[in-house]
């Protein structure tokens, strides 16, 4: 039997991947919209990919924005790893790939990138983005990719009810991107 992929490609890179991490075996739909559209990111300060998987979009984020400090978290050990991996062999010094936890509790983030953990359950992904839209810059952004059929239309309502504007900015083969804004 063949073995599974172990690399994925993203535009001219190749990323390392794994079975034990999210999409292992593909860059997956949802993220390649979110990088597709999303605004460029800003220069410098602090961004974070929240919920990072093998790091697609935090190495893409760290690409597109050399002097910033791009952190990426995920509760997958396995995920931090390769997403660590990955930003040595394309050789971007300015992506820090940590647990969640290590998160040096002083940072606030200029902007958020988030396929975000839908599987987790309704009540803990909530408590999550609440958790890490409340560490957006006060004039800072998080744009989240959620499919409608995950949940992204009423993740936006949900998001606006609890105080944090939050507008579609693109809507494409069902997914969402959501901009959200700090409360
Ligand atoms: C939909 S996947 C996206 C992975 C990757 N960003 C991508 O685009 O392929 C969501 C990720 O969130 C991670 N995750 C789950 N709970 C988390 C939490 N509490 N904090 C941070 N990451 C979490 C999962 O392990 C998973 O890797």
């Amino acid at each position: 039997m063949p073995s599974r992929p172990t690399e994925v490609v993203l535009g001219p890179d190749t990323l390392r991947t794994d079975r034990g991490v999210f999409s292992g075996d593909r860059i997956d739909p949802g993220t390649v919209e979110l990088l597709r559209v999303v605004p460029p990111p800003p220069a410098t300060g602090d961004l974070l990919d929240l919920g990072c998987g093998y790091g697609p979009i935090a190495v893409t984020m760290a690409k597109r924005s050399p002097g910033a400090t791009v952190w990426a978290i995920d509760t997958n050990r396995r995920a931090v790893a390769l997403t660590g991996e990955n930003a040595s062999r394309l050789g971007l010094t300015n992506l820090r790939a940590i647990e969640p936890d290590a998160m040096p509790p002083e940072l606030r983030f200029a902007v958020i990138w988030s396929n975000p953990p839908i599987r987790v359950g309704k009540e803990r992904l909530h408590q999550l983005l609440l958790e890490w839209l409340g560490r957006l810059t006060p004039d800072g952004r998080a744009y989240l990719v959620v499919h409608k059929h995950l949940g992204g239309d009423s993740l936006a309502a949900w998001l606006s009810g609890a105080g944090h504007a939050t507008t579609k900015l693109a809507s494409r083969k069902g997914y969402r991107l959501l901009e959200v804004r700090p409360q």
